[in-house]
């Protein structure tokens, strides 16, 4: 049995909890392997609509065993608060939600270092969501982070001071208060010892047993292929490998075991932080996108980004990771308009057009080619097959398939589980 992996081709935010849930059903296992609460998947069924940070989107499905994985940076009071969030849908717990004793912990003066250097960069800031990843996952690296497993250790706290110590010297070079502390760490250690009532497990041993068992599992991406930390718009970009390779070394699974590359992408491009983005509208069409799509970020509320769809990086994204299918959503957002652009190529200052994606275009004033290509102009809340879409989104379909040369075999037309169309 092999593993499928579905992850985000652009700069996140493309839908992947909302598919997740979609295809949970076909599924035992949804495990998340990378990022951590920088990450908000929504969800909508029923009328209600939700956001997961940490806790994978199969948590809705009394069935799946959802996994956060050894790849994730966790943040035990998010997951405690996202834990009591989640009260009033009686979900078991013990059952259905196991922890990688791998998992890297996010400590509160991870979260004052990611401000503390934002603080410092100025107008380099990198936008990010101060949640305290790339302080992380840079103690991981180099070699100093606590892991999940290491709450159960008795000299924990010990382990904890030392992490401290050196944080408060590094935060020392930087005018910044460490005020907020006291109260973050009083919330740390409580969220810890709800943690250590968790089902904290070896997942590298789980998810390779649950393949050899001829289960069925499905890796999560979080974020975008356009953030990955090699191949993203370095340096804007997230602290992990938000790429397919990732859900192999975030999960301990062997490159030989992926299965399907489920890549999901808008029907046009959206961005929240800062960071090179060559489709991007700075006008009226921009900000109807952003109305329409309701582009506000589901973690800090901040407005996204808008811009046309940018073929040469959707097919960077579907090369870097290997993508078998591709899923298009938020298709109904461009109903709004007449005509809908497309970036095919870019042309540089020298007039030479080129169809590779390098983030220093942007950087040497390179424009976006667009193809131009009538609008459908109408509402999809009655579609339920694709035979009923109209021919100009067919059109758009076959015309990025094409394009893209993978198949594209779904097309989201709204937010809840329901506006899904398969093909
Ligand atoms: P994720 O991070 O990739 O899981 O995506 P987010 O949840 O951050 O952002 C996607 C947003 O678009 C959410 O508010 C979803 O409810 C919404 N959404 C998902 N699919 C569709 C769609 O097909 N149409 C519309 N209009 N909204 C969608
Ligand atoms: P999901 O999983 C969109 C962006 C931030 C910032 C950059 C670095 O919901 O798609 P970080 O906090 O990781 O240091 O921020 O990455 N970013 C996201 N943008 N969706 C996300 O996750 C993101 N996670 C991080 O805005 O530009
Ligand atoms: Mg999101």
């Amino acid at each position: 049995m092999k593993m499928d992996v579905l992850l985000g081709l652009q700069w996140g935010d493309e839908g992947k909890g909302k598919i997740v849930d979609v295809l949970a059903p076909q599924y035992e296992v949804v495990a998340r392997f990378q990022g951590g609460p920088n990450a908000g998947h929504t969800l909508e069924f029923d009328g209600i609509k939700h956001v997961l940070h940490q806790i994978p989107s199969g948590i809705f499905r009394s069935q799946i065993l959802n996994i956060i994985g050894n790849g994730v940076v966790l943040d035990p009071i998010i997951l405690k608060k996202e834990i009591e969030g989640l009260g009033k849908f009686s979900i078991d717990y013990k059952k259905n939600l196991v922890v990688s004793k791998k998992a890297t912990i996010i400590i509160p003066t991870h979260k004052l270092l990611d401000a503390a250097y934002e603080q410092s960069k100025g107008d380099k800031k990198i936008g990010s969501t101060l949640k305290g990843i790339g302080p992380t996952y840079q103690d991981k690296i180099g070699r100093s982070a606590l892991r999940i497993g290491d709450i159960l250790s008795p000299d924990f706290r010990e382990k904890y001071d030392t992490l401290l110590a050196k944080h408060k010297t590094t935060l020392s070079f930087y005018d910044f208060s460490l005020d907020a502390l006291p109260e973050m760490e009083k919330q740390f250690f409580d969220a810890v010892e709800f943690i250590k009532t968790l089902n904290l497990i070896d997942s590298e041993y789980v998810v390779n047993e649950a393949l050899a068992a001829k289960k069925k599992i499905l890796a999560e991406g979080a974020q975008g292929s356009l953030l990955d930390i090699d191949f993203g718009s370095y340096p804007y970009v997230t602290s992990s490998n938000t790429m397919t390779a990732g859900a192999c070394t975030g999960l301990g699974v062997a490159p030989s075991r992926i299965g399907e590359v489920f890549g999901i992408f808008k029907a046009y491009c959206t961005r929240v932080g800062s960071g090179p983005f060559p489709t991007e509208l700075f006008d009226e069409t921009g900000e109807a996108m952003r109305k329409e799509g309701n582009e506000f970020g589901s973690t800090t509320g901040r407005p996204r980004r808008c811009g046309w769809l940018d073929l040469p990086a959707l097919k960077y994204s579907i090369m870097i990771n290997g993508v078998t299918q591709l899923f298009m959503m938020k298709a109904d957002v461009l109903n709004i308009f007449e005509e809908i652009l497309v970036c095919t190529h870019y042309e540089l200052p020298n007039g030479e057009k080129i169809d590779r994606l390098s983030f220093e275009i942007a950087e040497i004033d390179a424009k976006p080619v667009y193809r131009k290509m009538k609008g459908w102009n109408c509402s999809l809340k009655e579609v339920s097959s694709y035979d009923q879409f109209p021919e100009e989104l067919k059109g758009y379909v076959t015309f990025l398939e094409e394009e893209l040369q993978v198949p594209i075999k779904l097309v989201s037309v709204g937010p809840d589980r329901t506006q899904t169309i398969l093909r």
